[in-house]
């Protein structure tokens, strides 16, 4: 799936909305990282990762990020707990032919879902990528993940292809 560019930045109506801070992250938040990440890896539903990670591991990502990565945290102002991160990185760093595509994750806390902390997270990535000089996005959606299909459609990314059979997991193959 690829983005268009077409942004919707107007925030819609919820009936449940959360403060949030959405700052670049620190390898401090590594533990609070791993916190959502690994959750949502053991559901197994919605990524391919398939093995969890631990926070020394996660600290050394996040101190060895490359120039041109992004990752971003949301931060709940009413308590400092970090909901969701995005993270950004060049398609591919063997030419400069992809210099100008990226490849995005998203993940938001399962129980904080629905809040619009995704969309507060594209807002501020959106940004930051047009100022590292990527002109399109992309990034790899199991094809039964609802949830993160419309996130992403919303945000004006649409499906240029459905690999199959691709990930293979869980005794599924998709
Ligand atoms: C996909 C994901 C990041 C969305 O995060 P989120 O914070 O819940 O998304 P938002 O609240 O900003 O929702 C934005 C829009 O996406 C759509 N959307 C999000 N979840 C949806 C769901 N379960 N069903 C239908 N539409 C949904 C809606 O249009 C929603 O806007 P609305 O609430 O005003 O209707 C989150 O569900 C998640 O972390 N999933 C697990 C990890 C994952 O699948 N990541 C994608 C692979 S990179």
């Amino acid at each position: 799936m690829e983005e268009t560019g077409a942004h919707r930045l107007r925030q819609p109506l919820r009936l449940k909305t959360v403060d949030l801070l959405i700052r670049e992250v620190m390898a401090d938040d590594a533990a609070a990282v791993v916190a959502i990440f690994n959750p949502i890896i053991e559901a197994g539903a919605y990524t391919a990762f398939d093995a969890p990670f631990t926070v020394e591991a996660e600290r050394s990502y996040i101190g060895t990020l490359p120039e041109r990565a992004i990752f971003l945290v949301a931060e709940r102002v009413a308590d400092g707990v970090v909901v969701g991160f995005q993270s950004l990185e060049p398609f591919a760093t063997y030419t400069r032919a992809f210099a100008h595509v990226g490849v995005l994750g998203t993940y938001v806390d399962l129980e904080c879902r629905r809040q619009g902390v995704a969309g507060r997270l594209f807002q501020a990535t959106f940004l930051a990528a047009r100022a590292k000089a990527y002109e399109k996005l992309l990034t790899y959606i199991h094809a039964d993940n609802a949830p993160a299909l419309a996130a992403y459609l919303r945000q004006g990314f649409r499906v240029v292809g459905t690999a199959q059979p691709q990930a293979k997991g869980r005794g599924r193959v998709k």
